[in-house]
């Protein structure tokens, strides 16, 4: 890890502090936090008894999954998994509308936790009106009502808990629908998340709120972003994703700006952001998630992420969080469990509740006050 000496390691007791994380956490997203591991397993036979009951879908030239914010970024995940061993294009959908291209062939899964999204509803409207066969996941609403009203397929996962908390709930599910109907290969389906979860309680087990910062890399990681602005880099692909998805925990979790990007993308436009850095960067700090194969896989982006990483050294401090784990399955999956621990300590460490999202139930509730869908 490259980073300078942090001013605030001060601040950092208040994680170590049993007392004050339930003062701070009065909603427990820690909770929920700590015990992903196991919705990841509820979650898998939830959707082999899906499967199992409505049998596979018929193989689509195309597939949308559609769905916003927490609802959307398993879809994302599924998406990276797709582009490397599958053999159907499959695009993430965050509008009320699906893209033109949508028909009797493209496979359409609405995502949404509450089944309330509109955006999310209305989506699914449309694909109705396209002809498209459909599937839901969702925790229930109206997304839930109206694929009961179609006879569309639903995949009813326990709600309750925040969307981006409910991960498990939302990827295993379109992942196993997805490698139902499309050749995905050993290393992306849902053997592979199977494999990950001893994994997945060894990380919890390092992570977890009893481990004090000096022995816990997710609260480390916290105290050196303490009062930062993060901006995420991943290269294109899965780690692109967990950029945007680290950066939304920190939005979210933490109620901070963050950013994301992806090389080699970057290296065309946003590198010339940091030529007059030093004079507006006092509090950012980059945080590159790597992935230990990209050196085999992609080595021209590991000589890229070393090159910005000089051009940036003299305006912003500079982490590396490496993935961890022996398979593609435990890497990408432990890289997104890392950034909720982090994203979580980070909000501990500021003050302010994890759980809280008045900002989108504000918007969401001045939006349901209008008439029609947007569609
Ligand atoms: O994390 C959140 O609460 C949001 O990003 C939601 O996921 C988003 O607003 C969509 O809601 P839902 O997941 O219920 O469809």
């Amino acid at each position: 890890m490259i980073h300078h000496a942090n001013p605030h390691a001060n601040v950092a007791q208040v994680l170590d502090n049993l007392d004050a994380i339930r003062v701070l956490d009065p909603h427990g997203m820690l909770d929920l936090t700590e015990r992903f591991p196991d919705q990841c397993r509820d979650a898998l036979q939830i959707s082999r008894d899906f499967l199992a009951a409505q049998g596979a879908p018929a193989r689509p030239s195309s597939i949308i999954i559609t769905g916003l914010g927490g609802s959307a970024i398993g879809g994302d995940l599924v998406r990276a998994l797709v582009e490397i061993g599958g053999d159907v294009p499959v695009i993430v959908n965050r509008d009320y509308r699906l893209p033109g291209f949508a028909g009797p062939n493209t496979l359409v899964i609405a995502s949404s936790y509450s089944g309330n999204t509109e955006e999310t509803v209305s989506a699914y409207e449309h694909a109705r009106d396209l002809g498209c066969p459909r599937i839901c996941i969702t925790s229930g609403g109206e997304l839930a009502r109206h694929a009961a009203r179609d006879g569309v397929p639903c995949c009813i996962v326990p709600g309750g808990r925040p969307p981006r908390a409910s991960t498990g709930y939302l990827f295993i599910p379109t992942l196993a629908v997805v490698a139902a109907s499309v050749d995905l290969g050993a290393q992306c389906g849902l053997n592979a998340v199977d494999a990950s979860l001893g994994h997945l309680d060894e990380l919890a087990a390092e992570w977890r709120r009893e481990n004090p910062v000096s022995d816990n890399p997710a609260k480390e990681l916290a105290v050196a972003l303490h009062g930062r602005i993060p901006i995420f880099y991943g290269a294109q692909g899965w780690t692109s994703v967990l950029a945007l998805r680290w950066k939304g925990q920190f939005n979210e979790n933490a109620k901070v700006h963050a950013f994301a990007n992806a090389l080699p993308e970057q290296n065309h436009n946003e590198i010339l952001g940091w030529t007059r850095a030093s004079q507006q960067s006092s509090i950012w700090s980059v945080v590159y998630l790597r992935d230990p194969q990209e050196t085999e896989d992609q080595p021209r982006i590991a000589r890229r992420i070393a090159v910005l990483q000089a051009v940036i050294a003299s305006s912003a401090e500079q982490h590396e969080v490496w993935a961890a784990g022996d398979s593609l399955m435990e890497r990408l999956l432990g890289t997104l469990y890392y950034g909720d621990f982090v994203s979580v300590y980070a909000a501990l460490l500021a003050g302010v509740d994890p759980t809280d999202i008045a900002g989108i139930d504000l918007l969401k509730g001045e939006m349901a006050n209008l008439n029609g869908n947007g569609r």
